[in-house]
C-alpha cells in the first residue's frame, strides 16, 4: 500500500524521474500522488487522482533542475483522498512521505497540538513529520533524531524524509513496511520496491526493521538501532526490465495471463527435471504429520486447491486460514507441524504477523513468495520460490498460478516421501507436467471463446461460481478476479450448498458459472446446477473434454483439455482469469488497477 521513491545526486530533471518511477509503483495505490523537490526550498506539489493528474499540475509549476526530492502514490488509510491528505507532508523542517499506519497517532497528535502544532490533513503521516519537527528542536543530529522518533511511533512506516539545511543528503527509515535502495552511477535511488529502481540499476540493498539510511550523492551510510554504521551486502536483480513493460499488450493482466506458459515451464526446469531434483529442491517433508496454510486473498485460494492436492495425495491433513485471522486465535500445533506462508509479494502485514507468531512457538516455516528477498522469504525457517518475475496487474493471474503449481509438487514430493506414492506413478506426473505449458497456451488461443462467454455475463449485476471438491476451491479465485476487476457481485458456493440458502438469490437471468473439471464430482454438480437452471439462472460451465456432456439444456461452455486430476487445476485458472478480463474490458473497467484496491497489502 502507497509506493514511495527518493532520489539524491547530481542535478537532472527530478520532476521527470519522480513521475517516471512513481509510476513503476502505482500500483501499490493510486488514489493521490505528490512530490516534494529541492529547488532553493523546498517545493511540495500533491494531487488527487492518478499519477496523471499530478503530472498534468506539475506541467504549470516551473521548478529547476534538482538534485534531492522525495515522491508518494496514495492508498488512502486516514482521510479521504484529496490534496491536503496526499503526501509528502511538510511541517516546520521536515518534509517527509510515509508507507504504512501509525497506530498512536491520535496520542501523538493531541500532545503536539499541546505543543502548539496545527495540522492540515487528517493523516497519521503528518503527525510523523510535526512529531521529527519537535525532536528537531532539541536533537540536532539528524540521524539520533530519526532513531528518538521511532521510539514514540507505533505500527508499520517506511519513511524517506528531507531536513530542511541539509540537502545533500536524504534519510530513510522503516518497520514493517519494504525500502530498497538502489546504487546507482552519480545518484542514489531509495523506494518501497524493486521495480522503481529496475530501470536505473541492478545492484541493490534491502533495509530491516529500525534501520536508519543516510543517502548522498555518492555515499551509502547506513545504522542500526544502536545508531552504529553497520555494512550491508549489495545484491543484483535477476528480473528483466522487460518484464515489467506490457510489452504490446493493451493491459499488464492480460500480459501477465500470456506470460504464464513460460513461467510454469521455468518453474518445472528448475524443480521437476526428475524425481531426484524434485527431492533435492524441497525441504524434506517426511517428519510433518499436519500441515497449516496460512495467507491472505488469492494466495489463500491457491492454499485451498493446495489442501485437496496434499489431503488426497500425501494423506496428510492440512489446515488452510486467513492470516488476518489466523494471527488473532489460538492455533493447535506442534514439533511435527510446518505452517507454509504464501504469498506473491511476500510483504502482506497480516502473513508476515502470522509467520512472526509462529515462530515465537519455535514451529517449523515454509515460505512460498514471488518476490526475492522479501520480508517473509527472509523471515521464514525455509523458502520455496516460484519464479513468476514482476507481476504489476492489481489482480494477480501468473503468481496464483504458480502458487498451485508448488502445491502441486509439495503435494506429490510428500506422497513420495511417505511411501503414498510409487517411483512409477510420480515419474508420469511429472512427465505430464512437462506438457502443461502447451496445454495452457491452447486455452490461452482460445481467447475469442471466452469472450463469447463474457459477453453472455457482463450485463448482469450478480455471479455465483459453484463446484464441488477442488472446483470449489477454484470457484473461490474465480469469483474474486471477476468481482475484483468488473465489480460484478460474485460469490463462489460449493455446489451441494446452493440451496442450503443462497439459492433464494438466484432469478430469472443471475449468471451461474459451473465448473466441472473432475469426472467423480461432476453429476453431482450438473444436478445443483440444473437447480438454479429452474429457477431461471443463466449458466456457464468450465468442463473438460471428460465432463463435457451433451447437455440438455441452453448453457455457453469452454472445454479444456483432460489431464491428470491432481494438474487439472493449472488449466482451469486460465479461463477463470480470462473470463473476468473480457468481462472487465467489456464493461470499460480499469482492469489493472481496480478501484479502492492496492497490490502489496502492507497494512492489517
Ligand atoms: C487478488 C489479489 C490479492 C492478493 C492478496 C495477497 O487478485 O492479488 O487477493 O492475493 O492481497 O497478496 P500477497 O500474495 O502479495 O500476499
Amino acid at each position: 500500500m502507497c509506493g514511495i521513491i527518493g532520489y539524491v545526486g547530481k542535478k537532472c530533471n527530478l520532476k521527470e524521474l519522480l513521475i517516471k518511477n512513481l509510476k513503476a509503483l502505482e500500483y501499490r495505490g493510486y488514489d493521490s500522488s505528490g512530490i516534494a523537490i529541492y529547488d532553493d526550498n523546498i517545493k511540495v506539489i500533491k494531487s488527487q487522482g492518478k499519477i496523471e493528474e499530478l503530472e498534468k499540475k506539475l506541467k504549470t509549476i516551473d521548478i529547476k533542475n534538482s538534485s534531492l526530492g522525495i515522491a508518494h502514490t496514495r492508498w488512502a488509510t486516514h482521510g479521504i483522498a484529496n490534496d491536503i491528505n496526499s503526501h509528502p507532508h511538510r511541517v516546520g523542517g521536515v518534509t517527509l512521505v510515509h508507507n504504512g499506519i501509525i497506530e498512536n497517532y491520535i496520542k501523538l497528535k493531541n500532545d503536539l497540538i499541546d505543543k502548539g502544532y496545527n495540522f492540515l490533513s487528517d493523516t497519521d503521516s503528518e503527525v510523523i513529520s510535526a512529531l521529527l519537527d519537535y525532536i528537531k528542536k532539541e536533537e540536532k543530529d539528524n540521524i539520533k533524531a530519526i532513531n528518538k522518533l521511532a521510539k514514540q511511533l507505533e505500527g508499520s512506516y517506511a519513511l524517506e524524509i528531507i531536513f530542511d539545511g541539509d540537502y545533500d543528503n536524504l534519510y530513510a527509515i522503516r518497520k514493517d513496511s519494504p525500502l530498497v535502495i538502489g546504487i546507482c552511477n552519480g545518484f542514489n535511488l531509495i523506494a518501497s520496491d524493486i521495480t522503481a529502481i529496475m530501470d536505473y540499476t541492478k545492484k541493490y540493498i534491502l533495509i530491516d526493521d529500525y534501520e536508519i539510511v543516510k543517502l548522498s550523492k555518492d555515499k551509502v551510510e547506513i545504522y542500526n538501532n544502536d545508531l552504529k554504521i553497520i555494512h550491508k551486502d549489495i545484491q543484483e536483480i535477476s528480473w528483466n526490465i522487460g518484464e515489467a513493460k506490457k510489452n504490446g499488450f493493451s493491459h499488464f493482466m492480460l500480459k501477465e495471463i500470456n506470460d504464464e506458459p513460460n513461467v510454469l515451464k521455468a518453474t518445472i526446469n528448475e524443480y521437476i527435471k526428475d524425481i531426484n531434483t524434485l527431492i533435492e529442491k524441497m525441504p524434506d517433508f517426511s517428519k510433518y504429520n499436519m500441515i497449516h496454510i496460512v495467507a491472505c486473498g488469492s494466495a489463500m485460494h491457491a492454499g485451498l486447491v493446495g489442501k485437496y492436492i496434499i489431503e488426497q495425495y500425501a494423506m496428510v491433513p492440512i489446515v488452510v486460514e486467513l492470516a488476518s485471522e489466523y494471527r488473532y486465535k489460538n492455533n493447535f500445533y506442534d514439533d511435527k507441524t510446518l505452517v507454509i506462508f504464501i504469498s506473491q509479494s511476500g510483504e502482506t502485514a497480516d502473513t508476515i504477523a502470522a509467520l512472526r507468531n509462529v515462530k515465537k512457538d519455535n514451529i517449523d516455516t515454509l515460505a512460498i513468495v514471488n518476490v526475492v528477498g522479501s520480508t517473509l522469504a527472509r523471515e521464514a525457517d525455509q523458502v520455496l520460490y516460484i519464479r513468476a518475475g514482476v507481476e504489476i496487474a492489481v489482480a494477480t493471474t501468473k503468481a496464483y498460478l504458480l502458487q498451485i503449481a508448488m502445491l502441486i509438487l509439495i503435494g506429490l514430493n510428500m506422497a513420495y516421501v511417505k511411501g503414498n506414492l510409487s517411483a512409477d506413478e510420480l515419474n508420469k506426473v511429472l512427465k505430464e507436467f512437462q506438457i502443461i505449458p502447451t496445454k495452457i497456451q491452447k486455452i490461452i488461443d482460445k481467447k475469442e471463446e471466452c469472450l463469447k462467454l463474457a459477453k453472455n455475463i457482463y450485463k448482469m449485476e450478480h455471479a455465483f461460481f459453484v463446484g464441488r471438491g477442488i472446483d470449489y476451491a477454484l470457484s473461490m479465485e474465480g469469483s474474486l478476479k471477476l468481482k475484483e476487476i468488473s465489480y460484478i457481485h460474485s460469490e463462489a458456493y460449493p455446489a451441494g450448498e446452493l440451496k442450503h440458502g443462497t439459492i433464494s438469490l438466484i432469478e430469472e437471468g443471475t449468471n451461474v458459472i459451473g465448473i466441472m473439471s473432475s469426472s467423480d464430482l461432476s453429476n453431482k454438480t450438473l444436478s445443483n446446477i440444473k437447480e438454479a437452471l429452474a429457477r431461471g439462472a443463466n449458466i456457464t460451465l468450465i468442463v473438460t473434454e471428460e465432463t463435457d456432456k451433451h447437455f440438455d439444456f441452453p448453457c455457453q461452455k469452454i472445454v479444456i483439455d483432460k489431464v491428470n486430476n491432481v494438474l487439472q487445476p493449472l488449466l482451469i485458472v486460465i479461463p477463470l482469469q480470462l473470463i473476468a478480463f473480457e468481462v472487465a474490458r467489456l464493461k470499460g473497467c480499469d482492469i489493472d488497477q481496480p478501484r479502492n484496491l492496492a497490490k502489496s497489502v502492507t497494512v492489517e
